[in-house]
């Protein structure tokens, strides 16, 4: 009996030190991700590290977009004390790198085989001179429109599918007491709502001139006129209390029927997953008008700082591994509301609207209609997509005409350019 207790402990011993991979060692991790949806998805990383012996010490800095985040990371970098990782996406990556601060992923990225199961588009943009710098985590789409479907169907209407069949739906639901668009007034959400109608008024070709290539005659051209004059058309269906939303503030309008309709990216669904909602029973998101054709990816990523500690390496190797493996990459994007970033991954665990996303990704990439964000930071520099902030915002939130906020774009674009 004794000894079979002894070998007992000594069994359970092996298997807890294999699980927690011997040493442990621990993670700051900066990320903005703070609302429900978002919290719940970013903790299955740190239930996984910790299953492994790691310590996670969490740096959430709340403000949807990450501006309030990428502020915080600066001046954290500049006073010589990093977090460990760090939520950075796009360009921004290789500035990073840039400044030799970075870690390389290489190892980790061998061994799991990266260089197969992500695509090259997105690997592109986390290595640095050949070198593995960030790794990603998602894919998220755009240009979704996210509709409470009991307010449609009372109301009789279906969902619009051009832009006139949306305003005719926007007036009926106004006429019936409900909040057409629950409108989140930040810049970053009036350049995420404004970049969709450019994808969706003006077309895939358009939107690559303008809002990739920063083409300035494509930037002050009539189409981008109507371009404006659609989003400033969209103000009248907004409430009072829109200035200063925050975005998951305006979903819950539509979660609770508050409101009909939010343009938004599908970190949206996070906050109807969250809320114990289903797709297609409880809401429905469609492509924007005009946008059936279009994917305007953005691709949440990690970078990791360059530690002295042996142990802390360790832990950041293991959350490198962790971020692609099949099972965070199932349970991350379904709670996130986006899709996985590697292949290999089953269908089956996500709901219809991933479903769709999944299979416009690959005929868009086919197409030509996969298409970096501009709001998102897959775009453009930070320069010019600080200089359309500003004159999106402006624009949205004044009496400025759609002529003149294009001349004023192509200006301040040209002016961000040298
Ligand atoms: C990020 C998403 C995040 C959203 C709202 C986007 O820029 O890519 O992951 O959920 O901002 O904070």
């Amino acid at each position: 009996m004794r000894k079979k207790m002894a070998l007992l402990v000594s069994l359970v011993a092996a298997v807890m030190i294999s699980a927690t991979n011997v040493v442990a060692g621990e993670v700051e991790v900066l990320h903005w991700w703070t609302s429900g949806g978002e919290a719940a998805a970013v903790q299955e990383l740190q239930k996984m590290l910790e299953k492994e012996g790691h310590v996670w010490k969490d740096f959430a800095v709340a403000g949807g977009g990450g501006s309030a985040a990428m502020t915080t990371l600066k001046s954290r970098a500049v006073g010589g004390n990093p977090p460990t990782a760090a939520q950075v996406k796009g360009p921004q990556i290789q500035d990073w790198a840039d400044l030799g601060v970075l870690t390389s992923l290489d190892s980790v990225a061998k061994a799991e085989g990266w260089d197969t199961t992500v695509p090259k588009v997105v690997s592109d943009v986390m290595k640095y001179d050949g070198s593995w710098v960030a790794v990603p985590v998602n894919v998220h789409r755009i240009n979704w429109m996210w509709l409470n479907k009991s307010v449609f169907d009372k109301n009789g209407i279906a969902y619009p599918k051009t832009w006139d069949e949306f305003f005719m739906a926007m007036d009926k639901l106004q006429k019936a007491g409900v909040t057409p668009i629950a409108w989140g007034g930040q810049n970053w959400q009036e350049a995420t709502v404004w970049e969709t109608i450019v994808a969706g008024v003006g077309g895939n070709d358009f939107y690559k001139k303008a809002l990739v290539e920063a083409d300035i005659a494509a930037l002050k051209s009539d189409t981008m006129v109507q371009c404006f004059e659609v989003m400033k058309k969209m103000k009248q269906y907004t409430d009072a209390s829109a200035p200063g939303r925050d975005w998951n503030l305006a979903t819950a309008m539509v979660i609770k029927g508050e409101a009909a309709v939010q343009f938004m990216g599908d970190w949206a669904k996070g906050e109807f997953t969250a809320a114990g909602k289903k797709p297609g029973t409880d809401y429905d998101a469609v492509p924007a008008p005009g946008t059936d054709d279009a994917f305007l990816f953005n691709i949440d990523s990690f970078i990791m700082f360059d530690v002295k500690d042996a142990d802390a390496k360790k832990a950041q190797s293991a959350m490198a591994r962790l971020i692609l493996s099949p099972a965070f990459q199932t349970v991350f994007n379904v709670n996130k509301g986006s899709i996985p970033v590697r292949s290999g991954i089953a269908e089956d665990p996500f709901d219809m609207i991933a479903v769709s996303a999944m299979g416009d990704f690959t005929d868009t990439a086919k197409s030509g209609g996969l298409m970096p964000s501009m709001a998102h930071e897959m775009a453009v520099s930070p320069a010019i997509r600080g200089a359309m902030f500003d004159v999106v915002t402006n624009f949205y939130n004044s009496d400025m005409s759609a002529a003149d906020a294009t001349m004023k774009l192509a200006a301040a674009v040209e002016e961000a350019k040298m």
